[in-house]
């Protein structure tokens, strides 16, 4: 017991030795036990830097630098559409409509040919994975790891009514632009084309849910299906 006192008053005493006065003032680097990223070395916005030899703290973009959703001539345009174009106008581009109904078949607008065509579905299943595949799964079949977590009712995307001659693609354009029932509106977060991408890509994944067992077995043989995923 009594070593018990005697090491218990010494790591007091070594304790409150260690912390600082409060208040107090002293031009040494205070004893920190919790750092927490105090010191870092980093550059304040505005203030100078005696590292770059103009003094500069705050530097010029690298020369060469491209904005996003810019190439580099400046065009910002993919297939002379603008990348970052979110829509709002009317026509079936923009709406998914022709007059009163929803239409079918990719728009024109789009100017989709045998070269461009790849590179557009690969867009759509980035889109795809990155906004819907949380909740309609990879594959479309409403099972992503939300649902798991209590959100209700997300439609199965291979499901037959939703099968390019059940649902038109002017449709499945305007619940991914404007959201329905549990599902948000994408149309602030995904661009006009790539929301057409995205059309394209479901209606890839509903053919290749119909893929003839060999050509499922083909591609797996040759070590290519997983790259649809
Ligand atoms: C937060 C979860 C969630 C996300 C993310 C989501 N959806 Fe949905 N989606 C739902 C739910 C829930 C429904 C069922 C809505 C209803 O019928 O009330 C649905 C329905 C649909 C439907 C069928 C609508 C109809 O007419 O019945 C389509 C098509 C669809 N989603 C496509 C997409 C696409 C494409 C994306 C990505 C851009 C996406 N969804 C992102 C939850 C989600």
């Amino acid at each position: 017991m009594k070593y018990f006192f005697l090491a218990y008053a010494i790591i007091a005493v070594l304790f409150i030795g260690l912390m600082p006065t409060r208040g107090a003032k002293s031009p040494d680097t205070p004893i920190r036990l919790f750092p927490d990223m105090d010191e870092q070395d980093k550059l304040k916005a505005q203030k100078p830097s005696a590292f770059f030899a103009d003094g500069r703290g705050s530097r010029l973009p690298v020369p060469g630098t491209q904005p996003l959703g810019f190439n580099e001539t400046g065009a910002s345009e993919i297939g002379g559409i603008h990348e970052l174009e979110f829509g709002g106008g009317t026509g079936y581009y923009a709406t998914g409509g022709i007059d009163d109904y929803f239409a079918t078949g990719m728009p024109e607008d789009l100017k989709l040919s045998a070269e461009t065509v790849g590179a557009f579905l690969e867009r759509g299943r980035d889109a795809y994975n990155i906004n819907c595949a949380i909740c309609h799964g990879a594959s479309g079949d409403g099972q992503g790891i939300t649902g798991q977590f209590g959100v209700p009712g997300i439609a199965n995307l291979t499901q037959e009514n939703f099968g390019p001659g059940a649902y038109p693609d002017g449709r499945m354009f305007d619940v991914i632009s404007n959201g329905k029932g549990n599902m948000g509106a994408y149309k602030h977060n995904i661009p006009l084309r790539d929301r057409w991408a995205v059309v394209a890509y479901v209606r890839a994944l509903q053919t290749a849910r119909k893929a003839p067992y060999g050509a499922v077995k083909e591609a797996f043989d040759k070590g290519t299906a997983g790259q649809a995923q």
